[in-house]
């Protein structure tokens, strides 16, 4: 079975996320677009030789022959499509952020239990081997007992999307933290588990959305834990783990072009090289395959719960000037 996914909405990421995986796959392909314009979406078709093409997010819902819908919608929208999705029948690659509301994850995932529907946040980063291996030098000791974690992912938004774009509209839940501070939170996670306790600062812009944001992280075992990320600087990317004996980092720990992890011991410092991967392709696949039973999906309710957690309790805080702990 080959898996047919359809697409809500044009968004400039389907592209690079979904369309080039496609095509680079044997285990799915793309049957059909939907956009709020039907001219729109017939031309994207066109554009990007997708067979079917729906000038509405329902109609592409009531296609039977549709198995899966990759959901690049803005943030606030991600729950409601996600559910109405998984109520008609789809398996659902749902991008990032999915909610920073908990009580959200837990509502969509109930809901594909019931239907018997599988649901992945898309945090592409996390299906490439650097991710992997980043984190299994952490948990075998390559550094000893890890005791601080820093990471940082900023680009100048204004420049690369301009000023109208989603990112800056706080109606559609936009700003810095959710946008590229979600994978910060992501890594941070991914390397020391999962945050105890959070401190959350923004700079805010006039549109009312973070433009930069600051958080500190109580980990369980004494581990600390601090990223920082935004719309307003120059690119920046990076994610470093300091052990009682050494310290990893990678330098392209999200958007990955050259994959590596560098290693400084007591023995001096070495490059362990990773294998070159497209993580979108990877996410494809392997949601493909755990649509047909191959494969469990690598990212599910828990990851998808600890992350809106952990955001949550980051808007509270930065919210309310005060340390907030994260909900159970
Ligand atoms: N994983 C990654 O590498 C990655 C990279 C970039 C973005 N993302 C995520 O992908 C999502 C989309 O980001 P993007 O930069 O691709 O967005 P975008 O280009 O602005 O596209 C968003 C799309 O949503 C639809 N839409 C529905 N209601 C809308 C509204 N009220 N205002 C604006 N658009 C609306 C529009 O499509 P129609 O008009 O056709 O319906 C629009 O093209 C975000 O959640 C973002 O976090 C992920």
């Amino acid at each position: 079975m080959t898996v047919n996914w359809g697409i809500l909405s044009t968004a400039g990421v389907n592209e690079r996320s979904i369309l080039g995986a496609a095509r680079a796959s044997t285990r799915g392909g793309v049957l059909a677009i939907a956009s709020r314009d039907r001219a729109r979406a017939e031309a994207y078709a066109r554009d990007h030789g997708i067979p079917r093409a729906y000038g509405s997010y329902d109609e592409l819902l009531a296609d039977a022959d549709v198995d899966a819908v990759y959901i690049s919608l803005p943030n606030s929208l991600h729950p409601e499509w996600s559910i109405r999705a998984i109520e008609a029948g789809k398996h659902v690659l749902c991008e990032k952020p999915f909610s920073p509301r908990a009580a959200d994850v837990a509502a969509a995932f109930d809901a594909a239990d019931t239907q018997g529907m599988l649901l992945m946040e898309a945090f592409m980063y996390r299906h490439h081997p650097q991710s992997a291996k980043a984190a299994e030098l952490v948990t075998s000791g390559a550094i000893g007992e890890p005791r601080f974690v820093r990471t940082m992912l900023a680009f100048p938004g204004v420049r690369f999307f301009g000023a109208d774009n989603i990112r800056f509209d706080a109606t559609l839940e936009g700003g810095a933290l959710l946008d590229v501070g979600s994978y910060c939170v992501s890594g941070v996670r991914l390397m020391a588990g999962e945050p105890l306790r959070v401190h959350g600062t923004r700079v805010l812009g006039a549109s009312g959305v973070d433009l930069a944001f600051a958080g500190t992280l109580e980990l369980d075992s004494g581990l600390l834990a601090q990223f920082q990320c935004g719309f307003a600087s120059d690119v920046r990317s990076e994610l470093e783990v300091t052990g009682t004996d050494g310290r990893l980092v990678v330098q392209q720990p999200y958007r990955i072009e050259e994959a590596g992890v560098d290693l400084w011991t007591q023995d001096g410092h070495r490059r362990i090289a990773c294998e070159q991967a497209d993580p979108y392709l990877l996410q494809f696949d392997n949601f493909s395959a755990a649509i047909r039973g191959e494969a469990p999906p690598l990212l599910g309710r828990a990851d998808a719960l600890g992350q809106a957690r952990t955001l949550e309790a980051l808007v509270a805080s930065a919210t309310s000037g005060r340390t907030v702990a994260v909900a159970e």
